[in-house]
């Protein structure tokens, strides 16, 4: 039997509502833009949410965002898809990649302060495949020594780890449609 790693889920609602927008002739930034964006930062349960032209680019955003630059360290996990430490070196500075855990994956979370140096700016983790990092530790680890905290949600939308939802519990997350989210 073959199972696929994912597919798109399209359905006869979403057929229609790409045909409402294609009758209404407006293509790029109309009403349903901003709509899609107070519908996400609601589903998400953050304040805002900002529509961009990709998940690479939402990365990106949010390091330029932080002022994160030159000599600058940022540490994630060296197991996701290239645009989580692209992110970090558009903007000169250096990813340092922490070991994952092989259970779940996603960034070992015990080894992250090993890394940690007096360059380190942000930590980057991934909820690879959809399965939440723990993101109570991380978010303790940041506070304890200062650093903002970047989450790359793009492949875990609706995923949830007590009780709450991916992409709540950094200073931005960034979520993504490619057709195998
Ligand atoms: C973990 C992860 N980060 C970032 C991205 C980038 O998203 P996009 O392809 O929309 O640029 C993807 C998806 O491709 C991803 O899986």
């Amino acid at each position: 039997m073959r199972i696929p790693l994912s597919g798109p889920d399209i359905t006869e609602r979403e057929i229609e509502l790409v045909n409402e927008v294609l009758r209404s002739r407006w293509l790029s930034m109309g009403p349903k833009v901003k709509e899609f964006e107070e519908k996400m930062a609601a589903y998400v349960g953050r304040r805002f949410a900002v529509a961009v032209n990709s998940g690479t680019s939402g990365l990106h955003l949010l390091v330029r965002s932080l002022g994160i630059g030159e000599g600058d360290e940022v540490i994630t996990t060296p197991f996701s898809f290239v645009a989580s430490a692209n992110c970090i070196l558009y903007e000169r500075a250096r990813p340092v990649f922490v070991d994952i855990d092989p259970l779940t994956l996603n960034i070992d979370v015990d080894r992250i302060e090993e890394k940690i140096t007096e360059r380190t700016k942000a930590i980057l983790p991934v909820h690879v495949f959809g399965q939440p990092v723990d993101m109570e530790r991380v978010g303790e680890i940041a506070q304890k020594h200062g650093l903002a905290v970047i989450e790359d949600a793009c492949e875990a939308i609706g995923a949830e780890y007590r009780g709450r939802k991916a992409g709540t519990q950094s200073e931005g997350a960034v979520f993504a449609f490619y057709p195998n989210k």
